[in-house]
């Protein structure tokens, strides 16, 4: 078959237990149906003054109203069912009740959703009040990175490095680092399943990607340095060293033959 193929031309190609059945591709795709209704439901209702840990209930009510888990809630002991990363926090933020959004903050919430056993996985930012040109740019560019990752993300075309190499130079030419240490995944069956998918890399490098493969692309970009620390007061929150802002967008995607199509957004 035209995997083995590939394979002998000398790509790395994905084992076969990454590329899903149509069964399991429809059932991910209803999960990922309700994690960007989730996504939704705290889009609707965010505001200057709200506290992370309401974006949290909100998480939590609306996925268990409609039959989900919300995947982040005791996964390797994370506390609350979503995470809120908020200004120079990377990512894996914990919502607090004492942590109030107030204006010219930015946050990522980042659901993931189990739904009849299959999981979706996205996040999106928003802008609280009236937000700085910076940090609309650096959310903006984020956002546009994670585009360029996608137009790179064609089955039996792209490799993985093709995803990194455009997100990072599309990063670098807005003078924006790119996080190394955290990156996307493969998806659906769990929350994190393989590949790594890195958001800096080398055109044409790492793994081939094949229609029937699901994996987010979140790339986490940092208006300084790209140098982070894990908080040792809760063993989650992923800072940058300089304190200055990240941001992060991240979609559940099916690879096909063309363009991925979004299974979460
Ligand atoms: N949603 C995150 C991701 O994009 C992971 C959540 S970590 C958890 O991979 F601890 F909150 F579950
Ligand atoms: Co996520
Ligand atoms: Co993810």
């Amino acid at each position: 078959m035209r995997l083995m193929e590939y394979a002998a031309k000398g790509y790395e190609v994905p084992r076969m237990d990454m590329i899903k059945t149509p069964e399991q591709i429809a059932g991910i795709r209803e999960a990922g149906r309700l994690n960007t209704e989730v996504l939704d439901a705290v889009e609707k209702a965010i505001h200057t003054g709200m506290t992370t840990d309401e974006i949290d209930q909100i998480v939590y009510h609306y996925t268990v109203d409609h039959g989900g888990i919300p995947a982040c809630l005791n996964y390797e002991g994370f506390p609350k069912s979503v995470c809120t990363s908020v200004n120079d926090v990377i990512c894996h933020g914990i919502p607090d009740p004492k942590q109030v959004l107030k204006s010219g903050d930015i946050v990522n919430v980042d659901a993931t959703t189990i739904y009849k056993g299959y999981v979706g996985d996205a996040s999106r930012m928003f802008m609280i009040g009236n937000v700085s040109a910076e940090r609309k740019n650096l959310v903006g560019v984020t956002r546009e990175c994670l585009h360029r990752g996608m137009l790179a993300a064609r089955g039996w075309v792209n490799t993985l490095g093709d995803i990194g190499a455009a997100i990072q130079a599309f990063a670098h030419k807005h003078g924006y680092s790119v996080v190394r240490e955290f990156g996307g995944h493969g998806v659906g069956l769990s929350m994190h399943e393989d590949p790594f998918v890195s958001h800096v890399g080398r055109r044409g490098t790492g793994m081939l990607l094949v229609p029937g493969m699901v994996i987010t692309i979140e790339p986490m970009i940092n208006q300084g340095h790209p140098d982070l620390y894990i908080d040792s007061l809760d063993e989650w929150t992923v800072r940058t060293v300089d304190g200055k802002a990240s941001a992060q967008w991240e979609h559940t995607l099916l690879i096909t033959e063309g363009e991925p199509e979004i299974l979460s957004c």
